[in-house]
């Protein structure tokens, strides 16, 4: 069915002014976008969606990155959205990435990887009314 689903573009993809392509490649495999916000993530927000990595080693260097610049965020929309972006935007670690995906084309390495998206349809929900009102969400 249709779903929707969470997606930043990281700050280090937003500096190398690779925005619409990676909006493109969204939009060529099927994915819509239904809401979109250039922002800096403040620290208290940035430590609020990452909740559930706050004892990772790598907390702080995560929370450092994700707020040292602009980021867009998204909501996408689409047939399976949640597994489709995560296909598109391919493994985690740019160096284990399928060639073709986001984060094998725009991914510097495992922080800083281009692109988030939500891993289940729960985190979608999560992360969607972190950072936008139900009124900013269109219906497509
Ligand atoms: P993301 O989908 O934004 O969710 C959590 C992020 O933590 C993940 O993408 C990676 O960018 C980052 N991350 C995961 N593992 C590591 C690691 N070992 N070192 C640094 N960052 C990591």
């Amino acid at each position: 069915g249709i779903e929707r689903t969470f997606s930043i573009i990281k700050p280090n993809a937003v500096k190398k002014n690779a925005i619409g392509d990676i909006i493109h490649t969204f939009e060529s495999k099927g994915l819509r976008v239904a809401a979109a916000k250039l922002t800096i993530l403040s620290k208290e927000k940035c430590e609020l969606f990452y909740a559930e990595h706050k004892e990772r080693p790598f907390f702080g260097e995560l929370v450092s990155f994700m707020t040292s610049g602009p980021v867009l965020l998204m909501c996408l929309t689409g047939e399976g959205a949640v597994l489709k972006n995560r296909e598109i935007m391919g493994a985690t670690d740019p160096k284990k990435a399928d060639a073709g995906t986001i984060r094998a084309k725009h991914g510097d390495s495992m922080g800083e990887n281009a692109v988030h998206g939500s891993d289940s349809l729960a985190s979608a929900e999560r992360e969607l009314a972190i950072f936008f009102d139900k009124h900013e969400l269109v219906n497509l």
